[in-house]
């Protein structure tokens, strides 16, 4: 496995548990965090024995309180935009990574924190967890995707209260909002998270990637575009041998085993 210096990277069985790890600057996210996620990523997505992933924070305290300010605050305007500062993070990152994956929020997930848990498939999020999108503050705006994902998530209203005042959200908050799955006490957050990423990682993998895709392209197509998009993965599905395997185990009352074709 790689070497990585901003992150922790662990197999626990089918689930790849990645743990950001800069708990003196509450896991802010800078370019060398962003670069070894990018990596531990595109090695969980190659690995065919790894099918589910868990990104959280080390610390009691963040799961990430932003892109890092202190990198930021002398960046000449152009070397951001020469650098297209973020474009990996709202394009490439998240289209590449096809296999299902959750963000395990303990603490502050606060800007690029917040924007990174939202480019999960779900959120998993500690009684104890606080979002927010507080660029305002600082002269800025979400850079990460916030300022669209938030908005699908919470709607207009809730999500333009959010970026103008900056403040957080609380876990309940945000469940109500309908930005995080479920809300769990602080010290159960990695084991259920762990045990929910298991628990994917045992279907069949072939219908998480299309059930995954399926549900992302809701936010991307007209509803009757979407609706043709489900039937065709269906119909696609329809000729796998995990789909032969799943009927078959159904009428014969037994666990599925899966090959992934
Ligand atoms: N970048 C760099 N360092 C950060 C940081 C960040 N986003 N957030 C916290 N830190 C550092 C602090 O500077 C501090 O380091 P030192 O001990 O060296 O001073 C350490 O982490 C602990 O932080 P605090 O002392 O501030 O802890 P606190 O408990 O008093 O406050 C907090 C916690 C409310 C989360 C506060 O740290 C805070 O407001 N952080 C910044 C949040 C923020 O503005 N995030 C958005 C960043 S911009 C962005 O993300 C752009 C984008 O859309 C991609």
């Amino acid at each position: 496995m790689a070497e990585y210096h901003t992150i922790l990277v662990e197999q626990r069985g089918a689930v790849t548990l990645v743990t950001l790890n800069r708990p003196q600057a509450l896991n802010a996210l800078n370019t060398q965090v962003l670069d070894e996620l990018i990596a531990a990523f595109a090695a969980f997505e190659a690995d065919p024995g790894q099918r589910c992933a868990v990104v959280t924070g080390s610390g009691e305290k963040a799961f990430a309180a932003g892109a890092d300010i202190k990198e930021m605050a002398d960046k000449p305007m152009a070397d951001f935009y020469l650098e297209d500062f973020f474009s990996r993070w709202t394009s490439d990152f998240t289209r590449k990574i096809r296999k299902p994956w959750i963000a395990a929020v303990n603490g502050f997930a606060l800007g690029g924190g917040c924007e990174l848990a939202m480019m999960a498939d779900f959120i998993l999020a500690a009684d104890t967890a606080k979002f927010g999108q507080p660029e305002i503050k600082l002269g800025v705006a979400p850079g990460m995707g916030g300022s669209q994902r938030l908005t699908h998530a919470i709607g207009k209203s809730k999500a333009m209260e959010m970026v103008l005042t900056g403040r957080m959200m609380g876990a309940e908050e945000a469940e109500r909002a309908g930005l995080v799955a479920r809300v769990v006490p602080a010290a159960d957050l990695l084991e259920d998270a762990l045990k929910t990423a298991a628990q994917i990682a045992a279907m069949p993998p072939l219908a998480a990637m299309v059930n995954k895709e399926l549900v992302n392209a809701a936010f991307e197509l007209g509803l009757d575009q979407g609706i043709l998009h489900e039937r065709r993965l269906f119909q696609i599905l329809a000729g796998t041998e995990d789909k032969a395997e799943g009927m078959r185990a159904f009428v014969e009352k037994r666990e599925g085993q899966w090959k992934g074709r």
